[in-house]
């Protein structure tokens, strides 16, 4: 017993190993590009797939438990140009580990815990332009065997532990190198020596990053005569003491861009000094950015005049009372401020500035006039600003603005229309609310502008003028506003160069016919989002140029009229998606038209019916035509069927009766009757019937059984059926007695008509007419059949005298043994009786 046990459990154990292994070289990498791009994320791989073609290009290996970079261990894929190795767990990189590289550009090395790196680890990259070298243990640059890369371009080596800011000499070699990122390390002292190798660089090339690192000490002039891109220096300083020496240690460099601060989330300076950034009248730079730094007052700026010569200046994330200590000189051309509180709209005077972006602020006052007289771009978006005026040269004190960007404000009271700002080529309000702009022509002056946004500005078109004088215009932006009536009127006359206009969520109902009659440039109309009910095409014809026209997420059911639409032929692409499309034969044309026009739809499966319900969701182009032909083939079928069906109800109700008996012959055949004769006679007769017929024809000899509804109809059978069931059908014969009540009778008459149908159905010459009184042919004549019948038929007629009655009976009851089944006497005076039957004529 005990071995099966050991083999079970070591079968136990077997199955636990394996399903605990990772699943490597059959695990397939993602083809994102085939033979081109081949993403091996986090797939547990020990070592690099096998699988991987040679063509390869971009490989991302990252997340992957490599641990070790073998020699030549990349020598299969030469044509490689990305490779990322991030987070691989790689300690150790052999020489020549890259060798065969020699293609490669661009290598993440980031976040590998790297403890043993060969000289050669990264020969043979011989094309190498980005090194990403990131949380890689580096200690120093000194033994970062990078110094032969001679293309490379792009060095970031943050997140180490590189405790000192010595170049090393190699980099004399790197002349190509553009951008050097020491951030995040442990630099606390810069010497004048670490930087000589500077000088032998390209000047105005590197662009060096230095944040987050815990600077101390910057030896003076270490950075004299050094011509840098651009400089960053964010969150390095824990006080205003160590930032102001740090920052007057910088005498002396010549330098594109200076970015100095600190980052949103990384503050250590709680106050800063007045004059910490007075060093600066020592560097000389183009460009200078200044971001979070926290309790930036208003005496601080004291420093401005060291900008004075600076041309571009960003204040990102700042406290500002107000700007003061400007001086109009200035050499500013471009001053950005953004995300930054202001108590007051900043009052500027700048001669010589052309961009002023101000955005994103938290300013308590409005807008206040400005006198920037070169002012050519004014970006003051996303301030809650209130503008109680706008605009005219005046509020800005220039006449050369071409770019006036307001959007994202609160009210702006539009006052006068653009008076000295004729210059303006693109204007912007978007999302502020717009008072007074539908009073007047407000652009009426703006020939030369070329792009208009007033979407979302709560404005009401009602004036027809709002947009006169906008000659030049190419783009109109009015979404999310409404018009007067939900009618969009003829308000775009003489924009002859309007490429584009959005005039989606408008609510819109209707538009005029000639709403866009003079648009001969129009290439785009977006008239999505509206409340179009059908889709007219008559306003779009005049637009020779269209190519673009949205009509997405209108109710569009179907086209206004029944005859085809007519688009312009340079049309490209119609969006008629999300809207009520009723897929009925009704508008079967327009569905054909869909179908026909599939190229020239957006998303053209996506268009669904809406309507009827049943149809809902199905896509429109699954509307199949032949339904409504089946549907008319349908039609027609039952319109005929009810007509038949009609025809033969009247037919049945008013023939009831002969159906019945018909019915009946079938299921009695020609079975054995039950009565010898039926009698038809009016109830006015009845005593004749009763005294006589009854008399001589039951109790003579041979009798015959007579059927007579006073005596053998079944009660509470319907009178009608009993006359057929009973009367009919179980008699040989039926014996009709005219006289002038029956003739009167309609009821024996209706009798008669029937015991007719029963003589032809079953074809038995089996009525016999008794004329029990004299009737006038006149009266005969009312009822044509019964008179042709006894003119054209023998008939008995009833004589009350004794010879009379003796031939009469007589020759009745050989009429009524005709066909008895059982013939007791056959006399001849019966025969003969016969040929005295008369014939009245
Ligand atoms: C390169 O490819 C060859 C053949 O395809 C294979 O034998 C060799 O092991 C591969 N080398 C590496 C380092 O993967
Ligand atoms: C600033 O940093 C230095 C070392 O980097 C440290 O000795 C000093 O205490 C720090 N000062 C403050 C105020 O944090
Ligand atoms: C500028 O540098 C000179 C010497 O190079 C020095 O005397 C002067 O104080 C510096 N100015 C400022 C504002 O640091
Ligand atoms: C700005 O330039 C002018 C003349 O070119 C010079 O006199 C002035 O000292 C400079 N200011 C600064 C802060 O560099
Ligand atoms: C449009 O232009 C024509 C001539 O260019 C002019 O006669 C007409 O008045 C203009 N219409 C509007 C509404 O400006
Ligand atoms: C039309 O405007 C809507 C929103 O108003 C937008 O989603 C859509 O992309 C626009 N269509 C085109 C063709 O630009
Ligand atoms: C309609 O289709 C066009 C072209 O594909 C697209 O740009 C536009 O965004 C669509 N409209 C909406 C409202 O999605
Ligand atoms: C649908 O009917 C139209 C005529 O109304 C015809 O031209 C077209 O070919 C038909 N299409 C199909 C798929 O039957």
């Amino acid at each position: 017993m005990k071995a099966p046990t050991r083999l079970a459990g070591t079968l136990i154990l077997a199955m636990a190993f394996l399903s605990c292994l990772r699943p490597e070289s059959w695990d397939p990498c993602v083809q994102v590009v085939p033979h081109v791009t081949y993403q091996c994320m986090e797939l547990g791989l020990y070592k690099i797939p096998g699988n991987i073609p040679t063509s390869a290009k971009k490989l991302d290996l990252s997340f992957n438990p490599l641990r070790r970079l073998r020699s030549y261990s990349f020598s299969n894929f030469s044509e490689l140009q990305v490779l990322d190795l991030s987070r691989c767990e790689i300690q150790i990189i052999e020489d020549d580990a890259h060798q065969g590289l020699k293609h490669l550009s661009t290598l993440i090395l980031t976040g590998n815990p790297i403890q043993s790196l060969a000289k050669g680890a990264f020969s043979g990259l011989s094309s190498l332009q980005t090194l990403v070298a990131v949380e890689i243990n580096l200690a120093s640059l000194e033994d970062f065997p990078i110094g032969h890369l001679k293309t490379l371009k792009k060095l970031n080596v943050a997140h180490n532990f590189i405790n000192s800011f010595k170049l090393p000499e190699y980099f004399a070699n790197l002349a190509d190198l553009e951008y050097l990122d020491l951030s995040n390390n442990k630099i606390q002292n810069i010497y004048h020596e670490d930087l000589l190798v500077l000088h032998q660089m390209p000047p105005f090339k590197l662009s060096l990053d230095l944040s987050l690192n815990p600077l101390d000490f910057i030896q003076q002039n270490a950075f004299k005569e050094i011509k840098l891109q651009e400089l960053t220096v964010r969150s390095n300083f824990n006080s205003t003491d160590v930032m102001k020496t740090c920052i007057q240690s910088l005498a002396g460099l010549k330098i594109n861009q200076l970015v100095l601060g600190e980052f949103k989330n990384e503050r250590a300076i709680k106050e800063l000094d007045k004059s910490a950034l007075e060093g600066l009248c020592n560097v000389s730079m183009e460009e200078f950015r200044l971001a979070f730094l926290r309790d930036f007052s208003e005496d601080d700026a004291g420093f401005f005049h060291c900008l004075a010569n600076v041309s571009r200046i960003s204040f990102l994330g700042l406290n500002f009372n107000k700007l003061g200590g400007l001086s109009k000189d200035f050499r500013w051309q471009y001053l950005e401020l953004a995300n930054s509180k202001f108590e007051h709209f900043p009052t500027l005077e700048l001669d010589s500035l052309k961009t002023f972006i101000f955005t994103d602020n938290k300013v308590l006052n409005p807008f206040t006039e400005v006198n920037l007289p070169k002012l050519e771009f004014l970006d003051l978006s996303r301030n809650d600003l209130t503008f109680k005026g706008c605009c005219s040269h005046s509020d800005l004190g220039t006449t050369r603005l071409k770019h006036l960007d307001l959007s994202f404000n609160d009210a702006i009271t539009m006052s006068s229309n653009f008076l000295g700002l004729e210059q303006l080529e693109h204007l912007d309000f978007q999302h502020s609310t717009l008072k007074q702009a539908s009073d007047f022509s407000v652009f009426l002056s703006l020939k030369n502008l070329l792009y208009l946004d007033i979407s979302y500005t709560n404005t009401r078109i009602v004036f027809h003028g709002i947009f006169d004088g906008l000659f030049s215009l190419r783009v109109l932006k009015m979404a999310g506003n409404s018009f007067q009536d939900n009618f969009l009127p003829s308000i775009f006359t003489n924009m002859t160069s309007l490429t584009s206009l959005d005039v989606s969520k408008c609510q819109l109902e209707r538009v005029s016919q000639g709403a866009f009659g003079s648009l001969p440039n129009l290439r785009l109309l977006n008239m999505s989002r509206n409340n179009l009910l059908f889709l007219d095409t008559l306003p779009y014809q005049s637009l020779h140029s269209l190519r673009i026209l949205d009509c997405s997420f209108n109710r569009i059911v179907a086209f206004t009229r029944q005859e085809l639409p007519l688009f312009p032929s340079s049309l490209a692409s119609l969006n008629l998606t999300e809207n009520h499309f009723a897929c009925v034969c009704e508008h079967l044309s327009f569905l054909q038209w869909v179908k026909d026009h599939r190229h020239l739809l957006v998303d053209s499966e996506q268009m669904l019916c809406v309507n009827p319900s049943e149809m809902q969701g199905v896509p429109v182009l699954s509307f199949r035509n032949s339904t409504c032909q089946m549907n008319k083939t349908a039609v027609a079928v039952s319109v005929l069927s009810v007509l038949v069906i009609s025809v033969v109800a009247v037919l049945v109700y008013k023939f009831y009766f002969h159906l019945m008996l018909l019915a009946g012959c079938k299921q009695y055949g020609r079975g054995e009757s039950t009565y010898d004769a039926f009698v038809i006679y009016s109830s006015q007769d009845e005593d004749w019937v009763r005294n006589e017929l009854v008399k001589n024809l039951e109790e003579g000899v041979p009798p015959f059984h007579l059927c007579l509804h006073y005596r053998d109809f079944i009660p509470g059978v319907a009178i009608a059926a009993n006359i057929i069931q009973e009367g009919f059908h179980k008699s040989r014969k039926v014996i009709v007695v005219v006289s002038r009540h029956f003739i009167q009778s309609r009821w024996c008459i209706f009798e008669y008509e029937i015991a007719q149908t029963w003589q032809f159905l079953s074809s038995r010459a089996g009525i016999i007419f008794i004329v029990l009184q004299k009737v006038e042919k006149s009266l005969l004549r009312q009822q044509v059949e019964l008179y042709r019948l006894l003119s054209r038929n023998t008939y008995l007629e009833w004589e009350d005298s004794g010879l009379g009655r003796h031939i009469f009976w007589r020759r009745l009851r050989k009429a009524l043994l005709d066909g008895k089944a059982w013939i007791p006497e056959r006399t001849a005076d019966a025969e003969s009786s016969q040929h005295s039957a008369t014939t009245p004529t």
